[in-house]
């Protein structure tokens, strides 16, 4: 399973790279705001960072421009995912820049029947948001297990990028159900290690080490 991480903050990507467990990075227009930085810049400098797909997404609306701002997003390095949004212009784009060989991330998606047509566009990745459907009470883990067993039926290559992840459990959820790639802010990472047993234990065993006055070097 890959981990990606989404933010476009420059200096947890750093930090959290460091551990050689990032595999990728997803931003969307609104972590670009959040970061204050212009798009170009930011992508370039995380581009330069991970090795693996870097998603950075378009901001119109119509196939066309759509293209045309991909075609510049493309240029920033060559690990850079287009992603699109999941509406009928964004699958055209992704048909077309797909066909050309480049990376698209197809996102914005809420249901198996939409993850289906990115596929047959030729995504490399759709991404379903696990949390705002969860938000609107509706089992985002679901949709990660629907679209798994569509694409499994049919032997789809498009990787199930399971997005919106807010939580260890909807990690651990889409883990479970094999989605190929899980994209999460740098904190729900770092809780991922975090366990009241672990830190209990390491309590335990330090001050029973220092009670031996001994030291390993
Ligand atoms: C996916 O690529 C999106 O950037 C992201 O996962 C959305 O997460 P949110 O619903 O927490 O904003």
């Amino acid at each position: 399973m890959k981990f990606f991480l989404d933010t476009a903050d420059v200096n947890q990507i750093t930090e959290l790279n460091e551990y050689g467990m990032i595999d990728g990075v997803t931003t969307n227009p609104s972590l670009i705001k959040k970061s204050g930085r212009n798009i170009i810049d930011v992508i370039k400098e995380i581009s330069s960072i991970v090795e693996g797909p870097i998603s950075a997404e378009v901001t119109s609306t119509d196939a066309k421009t759509m293209i045309e701002e991909g075609r510049k997003l493309l240029l920033i390095g060559n690990n850079i995912a287009v992603k699109v949004p999941l509406t009928w212009d964004g699958l055209k784009a992704c048909k077309i820049l797909s066909c050309e060989g480049y990376m698209v991330n197809v996102t914005l998606c809420f249901s198996p029947t939409q993850a289906l047509l990115a596929a047959k566009a030729g995504a490399t990745f759709v991404s379903p948001f696990v949390g705002r459907l969860d938000d609107i009470n509706i089992n985002g883990s679901q949709l990660i297990s629907d679209i798994r067993c569509v694409f499994d039926n049919y032997k789809f290559s498009t990787q199930i990028l399971a997005a919106s992840i807010r939580t260890v459990n909807h990690a651990l959820e889409s883990a479970m159900i094999g989605a190929d790639v899980i994209t999460a802010p740098p904190e729900v990472i770092r809780s991922m290690a975090n366990h009241p047993l672990t830190t209990k234990g390491l309590d335990q065993f330090t001050s029973d080490w220092e009670a031996t006055g001994q030291s390993i070097l």
